[in-house]
């Protein structure tokens, strides 16, 4: 069973069509990077995945399960980081966490364990009680991966990880995509960051107005485009480089 299938999805916000039939399959230990210019649809696609969206037309499948008529048992193996990451204000980083982790029903003895890793990944103790109203953007960001992590999801969708950190953290986040990949994780990850599609990605997709144009693996890219440089590759085929 494949873990993610997605199947002639459509979205249209009333006379745009954000989304024009997207077909996409993802296995375990997969890492797929989708690339595209300001408004190409990819939080629209990310936001259709996780349910927070409604297609105008297609299907979703994540471990099998129905999206739109399982959505309950759908939604259970999918961990989300949205592009604009939300905490409140009034709750300490521990707090979000704990609540999070009580929305998925985390059992006390995985909590433990796995906060306490997890504290340690992100260097995030010192301050995990403090309240969040006092957090940089790149501290939220780090309390956000935490809870992502913490009911251990099976499909993880982030959009636009790498926003707001510093090199240091955006080195923890790339080595972290890779453990989890190893582990036989599904990543799925909106970003702008070229190099980090690079690095890590086991698949590239490049969408653009809407239409995926070109999905594959770095070699089998730049085979097409006949361009070695990611941000070539990226430029042709995304049809930015005013060739196309
Ligand atoms: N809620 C909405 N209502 C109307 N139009 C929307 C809505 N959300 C997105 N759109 C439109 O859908 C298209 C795709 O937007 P989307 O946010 O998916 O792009 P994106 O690839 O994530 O861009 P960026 O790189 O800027 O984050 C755009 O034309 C956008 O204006
Ligand atoms: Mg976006």
């Amino acid at each position: 069973m494949s873990r993610l299938v997605v199947k002639n999805l459509k979205k249209k916000f009333n006379s745009v069509w954000a989304l024009r039939g997207l077909n996409l399959i993802l296995e375990p230990g997969e890492i797929f990077v989708l690339l595209g210019p300001n408004g190409a649809g990819k939080t629209t696609t990310l936001k259709l995945i996780t349910g927070l969206l409604r297609p105008t037309e297609g299907e979703i499948l994540i471990e099998g399960a129905d999206l739109r008529k399982d959505p309950i048992k759908a939604k259970s193996h999918i961990g989300y980081v949205p592009d604009e990451p939300f905490i409140y204000n009034k709750l300490t980083g521990r707090e979000f966490i704990n609540f999070v982790a009580s929305i998925y029903k985390v059992s006390r003895a995985d909590y433990e364990t796995r906060l306490a890793g997890l504290l340690k990944t992100f260097d995030i103790g010192e301050w995990v009680d403090e309240l969040s109203e006092s957090y940089s953007h790149g501290m939220k960001q780090r309390v956000i991966m935490c809870q992502l992590l913490l009911h251990n999801p099976e499909l993880i969708l982030i959009d636009e990880p790498l926003v707001g950190l510093d090199p240091k953290t955006s080195k923890t986040v790339r080595e972290l995509f890779i453990k989890l990949k190893e582990e036989g994780k599904t990543l799925f990850v909106s970003t702008h960051t070229l190099s980090f599609a690079r690095e890590v990605a086991t698949k590239i997709g490049i969408i653009s107005q809407g239409e995926l144009k070109f999905i594959g693996d770095i070699d089998e890219l730049s085979r097409i485009s006949g361009k070695k440089d990611i941000e070539d590759i990226y430029l042709r085929l995304s049809g930015e480089d005013g060739d196309v």
